[in-house]
């Protein structure tokens, strides 16, 4: 009885599964250094790759990592299509921990969810999962490698969710009525992606670490983006109907107030007409933008100018760019098809020639918003354009589009940008733009910081203002240890000096932002040359949760966990009650996603708005209090009180934090020589690479750039001495007089 329905299940199965072919191993091929490529199905011409116009491979960087195997059973990685959907499916060890999948604000670590990745204004409110700015589909193993699904669809994927029949060893069957441990979500062995697509492309990245992983992204992309040293200044934005007079006015309250500017960004009300907008300037409120932008250089000052990319009719862009026009509007503009060459020409030599023109020295940036979302805003899923793709797939890449349009306006006139921008995807590494949101919660913005390290891309918190003048320092103090330090004054009558009492500190903290700048430069060189992400979240950190090499033997079986609690899962508690949610999945371990590091050597503990004191966890090794110097602890979990007048920041034993030696209003230009301080801290040893090139143009794409050594070693006498020996092929160094400080300072 038992072998004829065994029999006759074998037969339903070969009948019902006849239409859907079986899932099969793919074929991988190196296609650079610790890069693995593999092709599902059909892929689509365009794919968030291809977008984003992917920068050549910094090959010669990639060779220079430890060389790596494929960091995976080949075996254990399958992919299946059929009818208009592709699906792969990855293992998941049962030790094994994934990140990435996107800039979430809620969570890092990603075990056990489904996310719908899709380009959108990511909002508490709805929560949906994979709905974010950057819903870029690479994901970072705990294990030392990452993969990427290349696909310009909305993805599904499931992480350790779905146990499979065939999977070799499957959780525990337990009776929920009289069991223990009964699991709503029995954790699966697998990560599993469906594309609405013909085909994928699939890309794996060695480590060995998962820092060296996301190092491999980067670099494949193109190495990360090198803003201009002005970029890492500060920026701040005014009200969105000022005039040209109220702008350069609010640039001189700054110089007045002794506040550090670089940027000033323009709103919407620099245009015509915006929402949807012409990409001309208003004659009203600035009729004459050749003399407003000579005042601009003048007062050593960029503008960022806002725009969303959809046109207003009677403008000449309008005109230019309606036989690219998708069948919808946002409201009431065009949407031009910029996966179309011909469109993004028009569009280029537009930013290039009307407005980044009329003055290279002062035209500095663009913000691109509304590229992300809602949709209840943008075009709807039906939309088509005329290149033949769909919303969904313009939707995906719409950022990237934009980014690579404004990059080239720049980069044709050799010329650096540093710009914002709402909706990005996967390969956007190389390009300088930073996200930012129309939200406000200080815990989101700092856990979206944390998880833009493993996306390839950069997020900066806002300061909008506040009632509160301790709010509104706490999130300046936040917001100048990202990669964008901004006020976004948008909508606001309030000032970075409006609350008198904390005044004095939002000034020392902008300060303290510029006197870093070589330090912030260099984590970006970094960034650019090396692929190192900018910030770093907690599971990123070198040591910290980098698997040793027993994780790596253990985490050779890729079988699901036989405990309920393993590797984060929790189990669903066996009481029910009338009260509490039976497939509620309890929160997961915790998190440390509320503090993160700022290149190689500080550890960033951010303090929210009107909170007093904290924990911060500091990593093996010594740390040091960056303000005072003194020793603050060393792999333990310490509890902070900091004044107002500062935000807590470590320092790695060690290092060597290089700043502007003076105070300064605004960065260096190409030309200048300025003075350096090197900071000196902790007990050991010291050296640094650091990095220079002019900060302003592409010279360091022809090589115009170095790396000096500088280094600390304590002499006969016990006394510390620092030493300088210059990049011997280096063709820029813009420093002069180096003060060395051994901390604590005397
Ligand atoms: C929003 C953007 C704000 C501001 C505003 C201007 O979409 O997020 O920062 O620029 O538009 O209308």
């Amino acid at each position: 009885m038992k072998r004829i329905t065994l029999g006759l299940a074998a037969l339903i199965h070969a009948i019902a599964f006849a239409q859907i072919p079986p899932a099969s191993s793919l074929r991988w091929s190196e296609v650079a250094p610790g890069v693995w490529k593999a092709t599902v199905g059909q892929p689509e011409s365009l794919t968030l790759l291809s977008a984003a116009g992917a920068m050549a491979p910094r090959r010669a960087a990639l060779a220079a990592m430890p060389p790596a195997a494929f960091p995976l059973d080949q075996a254990d990685i399958e992919g299946r299509q059929w009818a208009a959907k592709t699906a792969v499916r990855f293992p998941l060890a049962a030790n094994e921990d994934i990140y990435g999948l996107g800039v979430d604000f809620t969570a890092m670590r990603r075990n056990g969810a489904v996310f719908e990745l899709h380009v959108d204004h990511w909002d508490s409110r709805r929560g949906i999962a994979g709905r974010t700015h950057a819903p870029v589909p690479l994901y970072v193993s705990t294990r030392g490698f990452a993969v990427l699904f290349d696909s310009a669809r909305y993805l599904r994927v499931s992480v350790g969710h779905g146990v499979r029949l065939a999977a070799r060893e499957k959780p525990p069957v337990i009776d929920r009525t009289t069991g223990k441990g009964w699991q709503a979500q029995p954790r699966s062995d697998s990560i599993e992606v469906l594309a609405g697509a013909p085909g994928l492309d699939v890309y794996v990245f060695a480590g060995p670490s998962p820092l060296d992983a996301v190092r491999r992204y980067n670099l494949f992309c193109g190495g990360g983006a090198l803003p201009p040293k002005w970029g890492l200044g500060f920026l701040t934005r005014v009200p969105t109907r000022s005039t040209a007079g109220q702008a350069l006015a609010d640039v001189a309250e700054f110089r007045r107030h002794g506040i550090p500017l670089d940027m000033l960004g323009l709103e919407p009300g620099w245009m015509s007409h915006a929402y949807p907008c012409s990409f001309e300037w208003d004659q009203t409120r600035f009729p004459d933008p050749k003399a407003f932008l000579a005042e601009i250089e003048r007062q050593h000052v960029r503008v960022n100018l806002w725009f969303n990319p959809y046109l207003a009719p009677q403008t000449p862009l309008h005109a230019e760019l309606l036989p690219y026009a998708g069948t919808h509007l946002v409201w009431n503009g065009i949407v031009p098809d910029y996966t179309m060459p011909a469109a993004q020409k028009i569009f280029v030599d537009h930013l290039k020639r009307t407005i980044v023109d009329l003055n290279p020295r002062a035209v500095g940036g663009f913000k691109l918003d509304e590229v992300d979302g809602y949709d209840r805003y943008l075009w709807p899923d039906t939309a088509v354009f005329p290149s033949g793709r769909d919303a969904e797939q313009l939707r995906q890449t719409y950022g990237l589009l934009v980014q690579r349009a404004v990059f080239e306006a720049f980069h044709r006139g050799d010329r650096r940008t540093m710009g914002q921008i709402r909706g990005t995807n996967a390969g956007a590494s190389p390009y300088p733009f930073v996200i930012y949101n129309d939200n406000y919660e200080f815990d989101g913005y700092i856990t979206a910081l944390g998880n833009s390290g493993f996306a390839g891309v950069l997020w900066s918190p806002e300061v909008r203002g506040s009632n509160s003048g301790e709010d509104m320092l706490r999130r300046t103090q936040a917001v100048c240890f990202s990669p964008l330090a901004l006020y976004n004054g948008w909508a606001s009558q309030q000032k970075l000096w409006t609350h008198a009492a904390v005044k004095e500190h939002i000034r020392n903290a902008i300060t303290l932002r510029l006197r870093l700048l070589p330090y912030f430069y260099n984590a970006f060189a970094q960034y650019h040359h090396q692929g190192t992400p900018v910030i770093r979240p907690m599971p990123l950190w070198e040591g910290l949760y980098a698997p040793t090499a027993d994780d790596r033997a253990a985490s050779g079986r890729s079988g699901p966990p036989t405990g309920a609690a393993a590797a984060g899962q929790p189990a669903v508690a066996g009481k029910l009650d009338a009260t509490t949610n039976p497939y509620e999945i309890p929160p997961a371990a915790r998190e440390v996603k509320d503090q993160y590091f700022f290149g190689d050597s500080l550890l960033v503990a951010p303090i929210a708005p009107n909170v007093k004191s904290r924990k911060v966890l500091l990593p093996a090794g010594r740390w040091y209090d960056f303000h005072t110097g003194r020793f603050a602890g060393e792999n333990q979990t310490i509890e902070v009180t900091p004044p107002l007048a500062t935000m807590p920041v470590f320092v790695r034993d060690g290092a060597l934090i290089p700043l502007l030696a003076e105070d300064r209003q605004w960065a260096p230009a190409a030309a200048e020589t300025v003075a350096l301080e090197v900071r000196h801290y902790g007990d050991a040893p010291g050296r640094l690479s650091l990095y220079d090139d002019d900060g302003e143009t592409f010279d360091y794409e022809r090589g115009g750039f170095s790396w000096t050594q500088l280094s600390v070693e304590k002499g006969a006498n016990g006394g510390w001495t620092g030493a300088i020996k210059p990049d011997a092929n280096g063709q820029r160094w813009s420093y002069g007089e180096v003060k060395w400080t051994f901390m604590p300072a005397p």
